[in-house]
């Protein structure tokens, strides 16, 4: 079980190159299933999702090869239409290849992903869908199991967002026949790069990033290039260590319009960012103001920088409230930085920060993604040293993190 040791304290600055996005990456392999011939897809970040999805597609039949940060996928011959629940539990965003099994092979039997420690994340919207479109689903020994002869084209209003669930919808309908309709749609930009992706593959989509996206069922599709955008939470999570820290530092390879809510957020804070086309400069002030975050589907603050910002919060000027309106536990970390001497209440939804001078450094464990990151920019900032245990699920979401921290000024090792 590897550990992250980190000596808080440091300043950070330098240049951090950003890699894609996983939530992109993720739905755009699994589109690949759509497509008969072979697609090259760049800008993969080499993450333990990644390659989870790879043996999920490689059980399927396709054939993926997988160097630097470019992925050759090849579905021509799919032999398996069955996501094993060994693999599905290690990473619940396997339910994206739903969507492409059933359109392309009418059948799919993929296990249900199960709860993970921010929420149940049931896909029952997602499932809702599919019977909308014909498909006939059945639940039972913890797996889905999905058929249809052929999808036709329907029109779906979500109750509520689904980033995934979009997504899903979106694969499912470019070979449908007919046109369907995804009213509330999310608007994530993962949502509009799958979509320009599948338009490049011979599919007919209007109205991505919007709330309202259409799609025209075609015959077949075909493999395409495409390269994913970069990944936006990767990006803040270090713009907010360089301010944290009261380093001054650049993200680079970035699309700073995909994470302007946070931008705004660290600007009320105090913290001085300058913006060009595709990198973003932040200087970390001498203290950071308290300001209150209500996280949103996008464009609105992400649910995915709100543990994140909390570390920030838990160090600043004054007292800040955090209103998590996504998932129904995603406060795992507050516990955590309690014992590095913060100090925060939670209010059902709403949790509130009040600033504290300085951190002190303690073992502390991971327990999921994002969190696993607030702990490590809490530990950058905290007097002493902080062990962070579990740290699997960082390398869930981001690359050789360490390695780029340390290269920025940061203490910090894994054993
Ligand atoms: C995506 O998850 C992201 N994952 C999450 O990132 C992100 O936090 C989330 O969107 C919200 O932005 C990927 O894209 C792979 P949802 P997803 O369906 O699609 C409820 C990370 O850190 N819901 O938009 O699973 C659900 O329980 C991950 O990289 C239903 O009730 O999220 C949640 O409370 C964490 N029924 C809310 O809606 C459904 O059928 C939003 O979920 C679907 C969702």
């Amino acid at each position: 079980m590897d550990k992250i040791i980190i000596q808080g304290g440091k300043p950070l600055n330098g240049i951090v190159k950003i890699s894609g996005a996983k939530n992109s990456a993720l739905p755009i392999m699994a589109a690949g299933l759509l497509a008969e011939g072979t697609s090259v897809l760049k800008n993969i970040p080499d993450l333990l999702d990644i390659r989870t999805l790879i043996k999920l597609l490689e059980g399927f039949g396709a054939k993926v090869q997988f160097n630097q940060d470019q992925i050759t996928l090849n579905a021509h011959h799919i032999t398996n239409t069955e996501a094993p629940y060994e693999l599905v539990k290690t990473m619940r965003a396997s339910v994206v290849v739903l969507g492409p099994l059933l359109a392309r092979m009418g059948k799919a039997r993929v296990s249900l992903p199960g709860g993970c420690a921010i929420g149940a994340r049931p896909i029952d919207r997602h499932l809702k869908a599919f019977e909308a479109m014909g498909a006939e689903i059945k639940v039972e020994a913890g797996y889905v199991e999905a058929t249809a002869k052929k999808l036709h084209g329907a029109t779906i209003i979500f109750d509520d967002i689904t980033v995934t669930g979009t997504e899903n919808v979106m694969m499912a309908a470019v070979l449908a026949e007919g046109t369907t309709i995804i009213h509330n749609a999310a608007r994530e930009p993962e949502v509009t790069d799958l979509a320009e992706y599948l338009i490049k593959m011979g599919a007919q989509i209007t109205g991505a990033g919007t709330d309202t996206i259409t799609i025209q069922g075609v015959e077949r599709l075909q493999g395409a290039p495409h390269s994913v955008i970069p990944d936006r939470i990767e990006a803040g999570t270090y713009m907010m260590a360089f301010a944290m820290t009261g380093g001054t530092g650049q993200v680079t390879h970035v699309v700073p319009e995909h994470f302007a809510s946070l931008t705004a957020k660290m600007r009320e804070a105090g913290i001085e960012i300058t913006e060009s086309e595709t990198e973003v400069f932040v200087k970390g002030p001498q203290k950071i103001k308290s300001v209150d975050v209500v996280t949103h589907p996008y464009p609105g603050f992400a649910t995915d920088f709100q543990a994140q910002f909390m570390a920030m919060m838990a160090i600043a000027d004054g007292t800040s409230t955090i209103s998590e309106n996504i998932f129904e536990n995603r406060f795992m970390h507050v516990g955590e930085m309690l014992r590095m001497g913060a100090d925060i209440r939670i209010e059902g939804k709403l949790a509130v920060v009040k600033g504290v001078s300085h951190l002190s450094g303690a073992p502390v464990m991971a327990t999921d993604l994002r969190a696993s990151a607030s702990l490590i920019l809490a530990g950058l900032v905290a007097e002493g040293e902080t062990e962070i245990s579990r740290v699997y699920h960082l390398d869930r979401g981001y690359e050789v993190l360490e390695k780029k921290l340390s290269q920025l000024g940061a203490q910090i090792w894994r054993v």
